[in-house]
């Protein structure tokens, strides 16, 4: 026989980013950080895990390729979910497994991101979340999802967001073994729903700076970080909650993007600097690269003009570590004009490329 389950899980954009750890191998940040959600049907991964007596390894393929499960994120989440495993009971396949079984019986994982891997668009976070989240399904874990987020998050922080749909805040903890490192949910996924994601997908390379390399290096040497930590973001991530809870956009854009502009800052100020925004690592291709510049000072140009030309800002941008960007608007009607703009400068090459712009209704 073979127990299995599928989920899926979407992605989550960072407003207040997370971008530094004072435990590595727990995973836990130096600041909170709040994030949204996207809608499942975009940039989200399914994963399959399956359980049968006749496997004899735990195995894992990412995009249909097998990965190696030997890492020490993918251990940690397995193990942690193990041992909350309960009984599961399946009648139709006569199967009865009883808790202290789940240490015996093997796992293959299949999963598919319908997005670039590894390019700035989270990927982890939808990935380990799903996995964590489809694991504690098949084994019949009890806990609730906040105590799976914290799961999720040693296996990559930014995926204890997604978790939880709309918006989502990640609450750093005090304590030493991360047990209150956990994502809380703000809002559901209907509270603001005039609000419009738009996301440009520049470069599907992998970036050259690792999210893991990038922080650690910060964090040893950025003083900004520090002052970033302890006096901006304490202040910032309740001023964002505040703006969540009233849909007040005007407040929601200008925390934004100060707060992308700021972690950007930061990595300009870790030795040797990184640069996520004009990245010249070789992995992008020439023609990427260019775009990549001209697109994000495009954007901000684009944005920051517009928002001070009307009585009250209609749109936001942040940028996360790699070539990609996110822009949000506060309307449907904003997110058009918005589009407009931007394929005024970057016109799609053929009538088929416009529709990979126009994803859907929240999301385009
Ligand atoms: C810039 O969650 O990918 O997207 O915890 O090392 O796996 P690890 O890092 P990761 O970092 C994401 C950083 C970010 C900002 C954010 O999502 O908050």
């Amino acid at each position: 026989w073979v127990l299995m389950v599928t989920a899926q899980t979407p992605t989550n954009i960072a407003v207040i980013k997370y971008w530094g750890k004072r435990d590595e191998n727990l995973i836990l940040p130096v600041n909170d950080s709040i994030s949204v959600t996207l809608d499942p049907e975009h940039l989200c991964t399914t994963t399959t895990v399956a359980a049968s007596p006749s496997f004899d390894s735990d195995r894992m393929w990412l995009n249909g390729k097998e990965i190696s499960l030997s890492g020490d994120r993918y251990q940690n989440c397995l193990r942690e979910i193990r041992a909350r495993a309960g009984d599961v009971e399946d009648e139709g396949k006569g199967v009865k497994i009883a808790k202290k079984d789940w240490e015996k019986l093997h796992l293959h994982i299949a999963s598919y991101n319908n997005f670039p891997t590894a390019a700035g668009l989270a990927s982890s976070a939808a990935g380990l979340a799903c996995l964590v989240f489809a694991l504690a399904k098949l084994m019949n874990v009890k806990d609730d999802q906040s105590k799976l987020s914290a799961i999720a998050r040693q296996g990559s922080g930014s995926a204890c967001r997604s978790l939880y749909g709309g918006f989502v805040k990640w609450v750093m903890g005090k304590d030493d073994d991360g047990k209150d490192s956990l994502a809380v949910q703000l809002a559901d996924e209907k509270h603001w729903d005039d609000l419009v994601i738009i996301i440009a997908v520049v470069s599907s390379s992998q970036k050259e700076t690792s999210s893991t390399t990038g922080m650690r290096e910060t964090v040893e040497t950025s003083l900004l970080l520090k002052h970033r930590a302890k006096e901006v973001v304490p202040k910032r991530t309740l001023q964002m909650e505040e703006a969540i809870k009233n849909r007040d956009f005007a407040s929601f854009a200008q925390l934004t993007c100060a707060d992308s502009n700021q972690f950007h800052a930061v990595c300009l100020d870790t030795s040797p600097p990184i640069f996520y925004m004009n990245d010249t690592s070789h992995s992008i291709k020439l023609w990427n690269l260019a775009l990549m510049k001209q697109l994000f000072s495009r954007i901000i140009s684009i944005v920051e003009k517009w928002n001070r030309s009307e009585e009250t800002p209609q749109v936001a941008y942040t940028f996360d570590a790699g070539p990609n960007a996110v822009m949000f608007a506060r309307n449907r009607k904003a997110a058009t004009l918005l589009l407009q703009r931007l394929l005024f400068y970057f016109p799609p090459s053929s009538a088929a490329d416009l529709d990979s712009y126009i994803l859907g209704d929240k999301s385009i």
